[in-house]
C-alpha cells in the first residue's frame, strides 16, 4: 500500500496531538484542566435544542438534504446579516450553508488553487487555511501577524513574484489565536489590495458575536466593494454554542459561492435538515443568549488575565474572540513551556508555534473552561509560579 504524497506530507492536526496527551494523562488517573480548544462549555440554548428535537421527529427530515441548504435557512442567514451588519445578501446566490465553517474553508481551496498557486495566509493562523491550500496542491505564503502591527498583516511586504501567483488571501478577525480585532478601515484596505492584485479574499469571521466591554465587531462585507472580491465564512459553533451540531455558512461574492457549491454538491450531501431547522431557530429566535454568554466569557477573561499577569506572563485583555494570547517567560519556547505547565501543574494551553512560526513566544488560552475548572486551573497556575520562584531562589544560591 502506498499513501499519496499529500497525506504523507500532511502534519497531524494540532488538537489531535493535544487531545492525545490529555487522554494519556487522564488514563493514568491524573486530573488535567484544559484551556486548549475553543469549544464552548455552555450548552446550546434550549429553544434551539427543542426545535432540533421537533425537526428530528419529522420523517421529511430523515431523507437526503439538498446540498445548497433549505431555502428558509438561506433566507434566515440573509436576514441575520442585514439586521446585524446592514449587509444585504441574495439568499439564492450569495449564501451557502456549510457543515461547519472548517469544511468550507478547506474546500474553497479546490475552487481557486491549482498546482503551484499561492494563497496568502496569516501566521499565526487557523491551520486549515494552509492545510486546505496544500491539499489542493498549492503553497501558502505566510503573512506575519505581529504585536507591533496590532496583529494585522502588512500587505506591503508581499513580494511581486508572490503577488503574481497569489489567488487567495485569508484574513480572520476577531482573530484566532491572537484575539486581535480589525476595523472597517483595515477591511477597506484589504479590498483595495485584493482588487489591485486580482486576489480573491476569504474572511473567516466565526467570532464576530463574541465581544466584550460593549465592543461590536464589523463584517468584512461592510467594506465598500467587498462583495465584488470576497466572501465571509461564519459559523453557529461559537455564537450559539453549536460546535457539536456542525453548521456554518459562507456568504458574499456569487461566483465564489457558486464555485464552492459546485465542489460541495459533488463531495457531500448537505447538512442534516433537523440541524438546519435548529440553525433557523438560532438566527430568528431570541438573541439575549449572546449577551449572557459574553458576560460569562468577559468575567473569565478578566480572571485569566489577572492570574497570567500575576505569574509574570504578559497578556492584554482581548476585545473579542474566545482567546487570550499570552507571552511566555524568557528562556522557554512555546512547546517547552506548554509541556512544563502540563507536567508541573496539569494545565493544558496551546503552544503558539502550533499556529505558525510567528506564534512562537506565545501560548493561547481559551475561555471555554467551566467556572469550577477555571478556578482550579487558575490556582494551579499560581502554584506554577511558586515552584518557579523556588527554583530561581535555589539556582541563585
Ligand atoms: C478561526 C476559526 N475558523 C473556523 C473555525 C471552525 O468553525 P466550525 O466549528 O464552524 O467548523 C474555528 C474553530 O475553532 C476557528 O477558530
Amino acid at each position: 500500500m502506498r499513501l499519496a504524497k499529500r497525506i504523507e506530507n500532511l502534519p497531524p492536526y494540532l488538537f489531535v496531538e493535544i487531545n492525545k496527551k490529555i487522554a494519556e494523562k487522564r488514563a493514568k488517573g491524573e486530573d488535567v484542566i484544559s484551556f486548549a480548544i475553543g469549544d464552548p462549555d455552555i450548552p446550546t440554548p434550549n429553544n434551539i435544542i427543542e426545535k432540533l428535537c421537533q425537526a428530528a421527529q419529522d420523517p421529511v427530515n430523515h431523507r437526503y438534504p439538498e446540498s445548497d441548504g433549505l431555502p428558509e435557512l438561506r433566507q434566515a442567514i440573509a436576514e441575520w446579516y442585514e439586521q446585524r451588519f446592514g449587509v444585504v445578501l441574495d439568499p439564492d446566490k450569495e449564501v451557502l450553508p456549510l457543515i461547519g465553517a472548517k469544511e468550507g474553508i478547506a474546500h474553497i481551496a479546490l475552487c481557486f488553487i491549482d498546482a503551484g498557486d499561492v494563497a496568502l495566509v496569516p501566521d499565526p493562523g487557523y491551520p486549515v487555511y494552509s492545510v486546505g491550500t496544500m491539499l489542493a496542491g498549492g503553497r501558502p505564503y505566510y503573512l506575519p501577524l505581529i504585536d507591533k502591527n496590532g496583529f494585522l498583516p502588512d500587505f506591503n511586504t508581499v513580494p511581486e513574484n508572490i503577488l503574481r501567483r497569489a489567488k487567495l488571501l485569508w484574513i480572520n478577525y476577531p482573530n484566532c489565536p491572537t484575539g486581535a480585532v480589525a476595523d472597517l478601515n483595515f477591511f477597506n484596505r484589504t479590498v483595495e489590495f485584493a482588487q489591485r492584485h486580482g486576489v480573491a479574499v476569504c474572511h473567516d469571521g466565526p467570532y464576530t458575536e463574541i465581544a466584550f466591554d460593549g465592543y461590536q465587531p464589523v463584517s468584512f462585507l461592510q467594506a465598500s466593494g467587498a462583495k465584488e472580491i470576497g466572501v465571509e465564512f461564519h459559523s453557529l459553533s461559537k455564537s450559539y454554542n453549536m460546535t457539536g451540531w456542525r453548521i456554518g455558512m459562507v456568504v458574499g461574492n456569487k461566483v465564489m459561492v457558486d464555485a464552492l457549491k459546485r465542489v460541495k454538491s459533488n463531495l457531500d450531501s448537505g447538512i442534516p435538515q433537523a440541524i438546519q431547522y435548529a440553525a433557523i431557530e438560532a438566527f430568528r429566535g431570541p438573541q439575549d443568549c449572546i449577551q449572557q454568554h459574553n458576560a460569562i466569557y468577559q468575567r473569565r477573561r478578566d480572571l485569566v488575565i489577572e492570574m497570567l499577569n500575576n505569574i509574570g506572563l504578559e497578556a492584554k485583555p482581548p476585545k473579542a474572540s474566545l482567546y487570550i494570547w499570552a507571552r511566555i517567560p524568557e528562556g522557554y519556547n512555546s512547546v517547552d513551556f506548554t509541556t512544563d505547565l502540563l507536567e508541573q501543574v496539569g494545565v493544558v494551553v496551546t503552544p503558539g508555534v502550533g499556529y505558525g512560526k510567528h506564534g512562537e513566544g506565545y501560548v493561547r488560552l481559551s475561555l471555554t473552561v467551566p467556572d469550577a475548572g477555571l478556578v482550579k486551573g487558575l490556582s494551579r497556575l499560581a502554584g506554577w509560579r511558586d515552584s518557579r520562584s523556588k527554583f530561581r531562589m535555589t539556582s541563585n544560591l
